[in-house]
């Protein structure tokens, strides 16, 4: 079957890593890519950062391939988010070897592998907020059933990765009602998933993500937190370069680097592609073409170790030199 899959390059570096992703997979997938347009350049033009059609395209592909949004990416990717009902956002934190020496960095772990498993709809980001004479307040709304779609994804993910435990993140010590809600769901789905359910204050994890992260395997925690923890995780395996993502509801997944549109560093040609690789293979993995997805993981974790990486990583190739060299192994494999 042929795949229809959205492609919106953005803004910034997101045209040049989106090209990359695609020169990767193109030849592994039969699938057609359909363009979108979406962004800063795209509401200069059109007076809109997400226009009409870019949203029934994303409503009636299999797939959404993300680059990166500049100044517009909250009313992009947030309304996309909820247009789609994009309810889980995943973080996985996958180390490489020979990541370590390449950074130089020496919080940088080569052999750490879990899952953050963000809500993306509620919580601290519900977006109700206000302000009373001197005082500013928002609304922390968590849902039963929000609560129980985003820990049956962690679960889906446990037994997909075949492993038996789903930790929850949360502080139900002090918002009793709102993480103690959090709490009480997930560990009834869990156990109703016949799983083993354990939990951190998020404090704890923090600190434990950073000192024994191999504590983790599939982490289920409500917005705010996710978002803190999946770029404190990031960093642990070689920061935002690397980072992929997924955003999955029921019926749509839209697939994107971490990062945002690096106007740095944009049009140089030197932007990291594997953020975006590995979000397209993210998405390979969540369309079901597994052999495809591990040939290009794989073939990430070759260019690592051959040391054929951009100046962010100590190294001195182009993203399409890069970008060459990952189709070809996975093509190889
Ligand atoms: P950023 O992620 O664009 O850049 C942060 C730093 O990381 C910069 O020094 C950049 O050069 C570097 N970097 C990021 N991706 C890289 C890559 N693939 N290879 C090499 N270096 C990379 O975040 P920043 O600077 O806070 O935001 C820039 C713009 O991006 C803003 O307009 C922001 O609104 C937007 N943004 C969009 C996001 C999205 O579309 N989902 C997410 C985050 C930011
Ligand atoms: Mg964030």
């Amino acid at each position: 079957m042929a795949y229809k899959i959205a492609v919106i390059p953005g803004d910034g570096i997101g045209p040049e890593v989106i090209e990359a992703a695609l020169h990767v997979i193109e030849p592994l997938i039969d699938a057609e890519f359909v363009e979108g347009e979406a962004g800063d350049e795209c509401a200069e033009k059109h007076g809109d950062p997400l226009p009409e059609d870019t949203l029934e395209l994303c409503h009636e592909a299999d797939a959404i391939l993300f680059g990166a949004a500049g100044e517009t990416a909250a009313d992009v990717i947030v309304r996309l988010r909820q247009e789609l009902d994009l309810y889980a956002n995943i973080r996985p934190v996958r180390g490489f070897p020979g990541l370590r020496e390449l950074t130089g960095e020496p919080y940088v772990r080569d052999d750490v592998d879990f899952v953050i498993v963000r809500e993306n709809t509620e919580g601290l980001y519900s977006g109700i907020e206000g302000r009373f004479r001197d005082t500013a307040y928002t609304l922390r709304i968590i849902t039963e059933e929000g609560t129980r779609r985003i820990a049956e994804v962690a679960c889906d993910l446990a037994e997909e990765r075949g492993s038996n435990t789903v930790t929850c993140v949360h502080k139900a010590n002090v918002m009793r009602e709102t993480c103690g809600l959090f709490r009480e769901v997930c560990k009834e789905v869990v156990e109703s998933r016949g799983l083993e359910f354990e939990e951190y204050y998020v404090d704890a994890a923090a600190m434990f993500m950073i000192t024994e992260p191999e504590r983790f395997d599939v982490v289920v925690t409500p917005n705010m937190f996710g978002d803190i923890l999946s770029d404190e995780a990031a960093a642990l395996v070689g920061g935002l370069g690397l980072a992929p993502s997924g955003n999955v509801g029921d019926r749509h997944g839209l697939f994107e680097p971490v990062h945002g549109s690096a106007p740095d560093i944009a049009g140089k040609g030197i932007a990291n592609p594997f953020a975006t690789i590995l979000s397209a293979v993210m998405m390979l993995e969540w369309l079901g073409e597994d052999e495809a997805a591990e040939a290009v993981r794989e073939a990430v974790g070759e260019a690592i170790r051959e040391g054929v990486v951009t100046p962010d990583l100590g190294g001195d190739k182009k993203t399409m030199e890069v970008a060459e060299f990952v189709r070809e192994a996975a093509l190889n494999r």
